[in-house]
């Protein structure tokens, strides 16, 4: 009996202690996107990261591209009372989030980390809400990208990427004429979007795609230039295969790895996927800034939800400060395509198309063309981007014109407002 009670003694102890390791080292339930393959590898990154602290790691991927079903996900989960404790968000979502009272701080991992010394100031302010950090940045993607297989651009007769709108068409035409897919596309609606944005960069500049996209101003959404936009989006529609209807971003990746296409045009989360097939930039795929002289800004961040318990707490607090180590944000990004958030980490290791990434981003900084992404929820609140993505993909998917599409775009926007 004595035996007995000292056995339990000692399982009662151990799994004390246990509970008080897990408890010590935090919990945290992360809801994300990121199921591709460079997605998955980069995210999984995070994870090691955070179990390699003893903590416990819940994962909650919600698939889906650009995170609009993560985002469904997410209302349903605070709706019913029940939030995970670290959220995938970023831009306006995050004010969003953090008006209606949803979101815990994370200041004092901030402080403790001088996340504003490191932080571009542009970036540290769509962090905080009323001067506290309630998210903390992973990365820095660049939207406005085209990928190319060299292999195909060859049998094409297509010597080099494109730098005008002009010399993409040809290309394009070159590519259909050798028997080949000149754009690999999915068609859904953030990614006919993440098009229509990097068209808007290319034919109108900086400076008109901060008027349109960003300040919703009704007369350059009424422009000649928005119709000059819609009018090379459909010359891109025509450059589309006929299967592209709800093809996913990373299948159309595939087809440029493949050879089967020329080109794809998408953010750098496309050169996580090049990269996770160990294919290598400059031999195996290209990279080349979309036309035009700017750079659209798309930042991955985690929020944190109010939560209770000491467990979720301190998980979040971990979390909060294992994402913006130097160390983790190399690892996740040269796995991710992207490039740091943080300003000090050296990027020698990384490939050409990220230490590209990084000259046009301090370049576009200095210009002032450095612009958010309306697409990928950097520039307008959900409700005006759900007009964007309705508009564009009617667009996308009929004959509607140049001029229709502007009026109505315009009218549906200045409904939203
Ligand atoms: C973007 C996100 C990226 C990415 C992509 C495709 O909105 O910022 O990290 O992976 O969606 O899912």
């Amino acid at each position: 009996m004595i035996r007995i009670d000292k056995v339990m003694l000692a399982a009662a102890v151990s799994c004390a202690a246990l509970a008080g390791a897990a408890r010590a080292d935090g919990t945290v339930e992360v809801l994300h996107w990121w199921t591709s393959g460079g997605e998955a590898k980069a995210v999984g990154e995070l994870k090691k990261a955070f179990e390699a602290e003893g903590g416990t790691w819940v994962d909650s991927p919600i698939a889906g591209g650009g995170g609009d079903a993560a985002m469904t996900a997410l209302r349903a989960r605070v709706m019913a009372g029940n939030p995970p404790t670290a959220v995938q968000l970023k831009g306006p979502g995050i004010q969003e989030w953090a008006e209606q009272g949803a979101l815990n701080n994370v200041q004092d991992v901030a402080e403790a980390g001088n996340w504003d010394k490191v932080l571009p100031p542009a970036l540290a302010s769509i962090m905080k809400y009323e001067g506290k950090y309630v998210a903390a940045p992973v990365n820095i993607h660049r939207v406005d990208w085209i990928w190319g297989s060299p292999e195909a651009l060859k049998k094409a007769g297509v010597e080099a990427m494109p730098t005008t709108w002009e010399e993409f068409n040809a290309a394009a035409d070159k590519l259909e004429a050798a028997g080949l897919i000149a754009l690999a596309h999915g068609g859904q609606p953030w990614q006919d979007a993440t098009l229509f944005e990097t068209v808007v960069l290319g034919v109108g500049g900086a400076d008109f795609y901060r008027k349109a996209l960003v300040e919703l101003d009704d007369a350059a959404l009424r422009s000649d230039t928005m119709v000059a936009s819609f009018d090379q989006l459909r010359k891109l529609r025509g450059y589309v295969d006929p299967n592209f209807s709800g093809r996913d971003w990373n299948l159309a990746t595939g087809m440029v790895m493949r050879g089967e296409a020329g080109f794809q045009i998408m953010g750098d989360w496309a050169k996580g996927e090049f990269l996770a097939a160990g294919k290598v930039p400059g031999e195996d795929f290209l990279c080349a800034p979309t036309p035009g002289k700017g750079f659209i800004l798309n930042s991955d961040s985690f929020t944190f939800f109010k939560v209770s318990g000491d467990d979720n707490i301190k998980g979040q607090k971990v979390l909060a400060r294992l994402i913006m180590s130097p160390e983790f944000q190399k690892v996740f990004n040269m796995a991710k395509g992207s490039i740091p958030a943080r300003t000090d980490v050296p990027l020698d290791d990384f490939d050409s198309c990220a230490k590209r990434s990084h000259e046009d981003l301090l370049a576009a900084i200095e210009n002032d063309t450095l612009v958010p992404s309306m697409a990928h929820e950097m520039a307008v609140p959900r409700s005006v981007r759900g007009e964007f993505l309705d508009l564009v993909t009617q667009f996308f998917n009929s004959d509607m014109s140049s001029q229709d599409a502007t009026t109505r775009l315009a009218d549906a926007v200045q409904r939203a407002m």
